[in-house]
């Protein structure tokens, strides 16, 4: 097969090697970004599917929602820089924004977020479905249960052609999930569940049911309530990486909005996503010491140890991750407020990354430290377990998986997802009986 890109009439022409049959694929062009060959038609013109494991050069969809400009560290949630929305903007706010399109006039703002505060409560019935996790259950493994398990709850609003059950399903969501995720950490340690206080803010209300216990007044840090916020912020979407991909995917078969969060969630655990931060200070921890950074880095050369520099690289940016710098800022300050001067864990990292940086091995294949890279260190200060880190990613993404759902179920052109294959196994053969094998 061999191609040619003809940008005047905006398509490809693909022509098979020593046939006479060609073909032209249409260029899509997007507002930004690369252009991209459209082959839908390509099997059936053609006779051929293309091959791309990991979909590294394939759209899988057409989205408004988010941006990446790998190469220069750009991301834009709705066209607004993520530098902007962290200093300007509030979680609740940018939920807006990625589910509906705009940021919100103040009115919008008091509707939404009135709405999501209203949906914070838990069905009491939920309560008992944490009894039959054991108590040292992964939360992650609580979260793809509990979730999953609201459609269960919710048999009213299942209807996803529906635009108002949409609407109601994407509050009870974002607004649960903060619940869902302390009642599980609350589980872990065998404490009391603390149920929401919907006059707080939404990251100020997470920390409270966190951290709070029934004998004692609890008041939530102004400045750490502000820093997961933040967090909530940097990650709340990131287009279609691999647990969007796979809410997507579910999605695509009509699936309702809670079973596929819940498959989103379960794809987000690998250590290659979402369970990076908590690989990141489980490395640290292994590193123990500045003087040990060498010798672990050259294991990480060592293409035979299967050692990875946690926090690093990502499949798209190829520049630092502009998330990552905020995001060491944050650590600072978070830190700072809380009187902690020398942070080891912190010390070391940095180190680490300033080496990293300086490696040919590093710059050669543009790996740079990305969001996770700093945010375990983050989460640890303000009294996470690590265990919690990769559902905290999880309460923040819920809003990012929901409206790339919602765009899906609202695109016309959408249908159900079905890759193929290249099939390598054995060609058609005979059943051969038991006695003769
Ligand atoms: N440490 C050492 N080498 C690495 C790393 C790393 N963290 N990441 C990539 N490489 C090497 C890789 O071995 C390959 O080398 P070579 O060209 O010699 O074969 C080269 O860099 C290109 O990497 P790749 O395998 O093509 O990258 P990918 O796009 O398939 O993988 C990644 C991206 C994020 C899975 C990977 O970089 C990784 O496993 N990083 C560590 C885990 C991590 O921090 N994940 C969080 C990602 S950001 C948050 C999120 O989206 O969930």
């Amino acid at each position: 097969m061999s191609g040619s890109t003809t940008n005047a009439g905006g398509s490809v022409t693909v022509t098979l090697d020593g046939t006479n049959k060609s073909m032209k694929l249409p260029l899509l062009p997007g507002t930004i970004g690369p252009e991209v060959a459209d082959i839908r038609k390509l099997y059936s013109e053609l006779g051929i599917f293309t091959y791309d494991p990991g979909y590294g050069g394939t759209a899988a969809c057409e989205s408004k929602i988010t941006y990446i400009d790998g190469d220069v560290g750009v991301l834009l949630h709705r066209g607004y820089p993520i530098e902007q929305l962290a200093e300007h903007s509030t979680f609740l706010e940018v939920a807006h924004l990625l589910l509906n399109g705009e940021l919100p006039t103040p009115a919008e703002k008091h509707d939404f977020e009135q709405g999501v505060m209203r949906h914070t409560m838990l069905h009491e019935q939920l309560r008992s479905f944490y009894n039959g996790f054991r108590r040292d259950a992964h939360p992650m493994a609580i979260m793809c249960g509990v979730v999953g398990a609201l459609s269960a709850f919710y048999h009213d609003s299942l209807d996803i052609n529906d635009p108002e059950v949409r609407r109601i399903s994407a509050f009870r969501l974002i607004a649960k999930m903060p619940t869902i995720a302390a009642w599980a950490y609350k589980y872990a340690i065998g404490q009391p569940f603390i149920y929401p206080r919907n006059d707080l803010g939404y990251a100020e209300n997470f920390l409270y049911m966190m951290n709070a216990v029934p004998a004692e007044e609890y008041h939530v840090n102004p400045v750490l309530a502000r820093a997961m916020d933040l967090i909530l912020i940097l990650h709340a979407d990131h287009e279609q990486n691999a647990s969007t991909s796979t809410v997507r995917l579910a999605g695509s078969t009509g699936a309702n909005p809670f079973a596929c969060i819940a498959a989103g969630i379960a794809s987000l655990w690998g250590p290659a996503h979402g369970g990076a931060n908590e690989a990141v200070l489980k490395m640290l921890r292994e590193i123990g010491h500045v003087d040990n950074i060498p010798g672990f880095l050259e294991k990480v050369k060592d293409k035979n140890s299967g050692v990875l520099l946690m926090g690093f690289g990502h499949r798209v940016y190829k520049n630092y991750d502009p998330r990552a710098k905020i995001m060491q800022h944050t650590c600072h300050a978070v830190l700072k407020e809380l009187g902690i001067k020398d942070d080891p864990l912190l010390d070391l990292a940095a180190e680490l990354e300033r080496i990293a940086l300086h490696d040919e091995y590093f710059i050669s294949r543009k790996l740079y430290p990305n969001v996770d890279f700093y945010s375990g260190i983050i989460l640890k200060a303000m009294g996470f377990p690590t265990s919690m880190f990769t559902v905290l990613f999880a309460v923040a993404r819920t809003v990012g998986w929901f409206s790339q759902w919602k765009e899906m179920i609202e695109d016309p052109s959408q249908r159900i997802g079905r890759p193929r294959q290249v099939y390598t196994g054995p060609t058609q053969r005979d059943y051969v009986a038991l006695d003769q094998r």
